[in-house]
């Protein structure tokens, strides 16, 4: 496992206390092993389909990977290739990521590209099927997705994992469908402020965006810059903050301001979405949360848990516990676009014999909705 930047410790902590007693290892700063049997089958299935459990410092997960020699670019591709014609079936979708992990920032880069041309280059020689049905990186993954991965730990060697579907699908909360599971944090300079960045990762990262015509409640949205993506995309928003807005966003037609405490803000009808981004004590941010999925309030969630940057995370285990059953997506992740702050985001699972027909025709957040406090 690739962990988040400076969060080693973190992941290591948080596997031993998910998995007393496994063992754990450091191969490059960074890069976490453990042994592949402890992690799969260890937990069981959820709703959201995941055979594991959110891992809120796992960047990018390499399934049974194995060390391999990449002394030339040739032989980097053809061990990928050798790989892929042996477990891959024609037709079916599947990402390759090749990518390195040594030295300075960028080392490695052209070389990760040449190999990469190079097995396309011979797939599209000796497998067409295969080379058509390699998908773009970042699509969001599916049961039909399979994922190939090279890791250069080295100029020379590299670690190579084969996720054959539908595994990355079931492990998509530690798999991402991005390479090294990083996601460059958005820039728009137009924004009120860079906190955007955190609710287009949770987007991308969730495979789902906020849609036009959609409802949003975004609690503790001063200055703006979530209500800024949410109108940006069309939607309708309910901002709740003790401070106004930017007076822009303020005079927005489609944006209901309501002053007051967004502990005690109550919504009139369901919404589509409940943003968070309060400034707030972890375990008070999650009781919130975990109101608005258990009342159904909103139909995903996109939420900030602050921390103090000097761990406490253990508190997170509850909500990787009681969120699950309750939703039919859900990830807890410490972002790219994050400091000392995690990131909670998915979909409420419908009530039972419920159809899943999305609420987006349901009235608008109503002006009536109060914050009292
Ligand atoms: C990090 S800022 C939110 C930034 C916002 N997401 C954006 O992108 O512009 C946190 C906000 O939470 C608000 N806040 C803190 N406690 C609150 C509470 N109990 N009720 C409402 N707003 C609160 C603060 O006023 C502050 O504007």
């Amino acid at each position: 496992m690739l962990t988040a930047e400076d969060c080693e410790g973190f992941l290591r902590d948080e596997l031993r206390r998910l998995w007393p007693g496994m063992p754990v290892q450091f191969l490059a700063p960074r890069l976490l092993i453990c042994p592949a049997t402890s992690l799969s089958g260890a937990a069981p299935a959820t709703p959201a389909g995941s055979g594991l459990p959110p891992l809120v410092f796992a960047r990018q997960f390499l399934p049974a990977a194995q060390s391999v020699s990449v002394d030339s670019i040739r032989a980097g591709a053809e061990v990928v290739f050798a790989a892929i014609t042996a477990s891959l079936p024609d037709r079916q979708s599947w990402l390759l990521h090749v990518a390195a992990h040594y030295g300075a920032a960028n080392a490695g880069e052209h070389r990760c590209r040449l190999i990469r041309e190079s097995v396309l280059d011979r797939l599209q020689r000796q497998r067409r099927g295969l080379r058509r049905a390699l998908a773009p990186d970042t699509a969001p993954l599916t049961t039909a997705h399979s994922v190939v991965q090279l890791l250069l730990i080295a100029p020379d060697r590299g670690l190579l994992s084969l996720a054959v579907a539908p595994r990355p699908f079931q492990w998509r909360r530690v798999l991402a469908p991005f390479p090294k599971g990083w996601v460059q944090p958005a820039r728009d300079l137009a924004a009120p402020c860079r906190a955007f960045a955190k609710l287009v990762e949770a987007e991308a990262r969730l495979g789902r965006r906020i849609a036009a015509g959609e409802t949003c409640v975004d609690l503790g949205a001063c200055p703006g810059s979530w209500s800024y993506v949410a109108l940006g995309r069309g939607a309708r928003v309910c901002a709740v903050d003790r401070s106004p807005l930017r007076a822009d966003l303020m005079a927005h037609p489609r944006l209901h301001f309501v002053r007051g405490d967004a502990f005690r803000f109550v919504p009139d009808e369901p919404v589509d979405w409940l943003l968070c981004d309060v400034i707030a004590a972890p375990e008070r941010s999650m009781e919130l949360l975990q109101t608005w999925v258990v009342r159904r309030w909103a139909r995903h969630f996109v939420v900030t848990l602050k921390f103090k940057g000097a761990g406490g995370y253990a508190e997170l285990d509850g909500l990787k516990r009681a969120l699950p059953p309750l939703t039919s997506e859900f990830f807890l992740l410490h972002l790219c676009a994050n400091r000392n702050e995690v990131c909670a985001f998915g979909s409420i699972a419908p009530p039972p014999g419920d159809d899943g027909a999305p609420a987006t025709n349901a009235p608008p957040v109503s002006a009536s909705s109060s914050a009292r406090g």
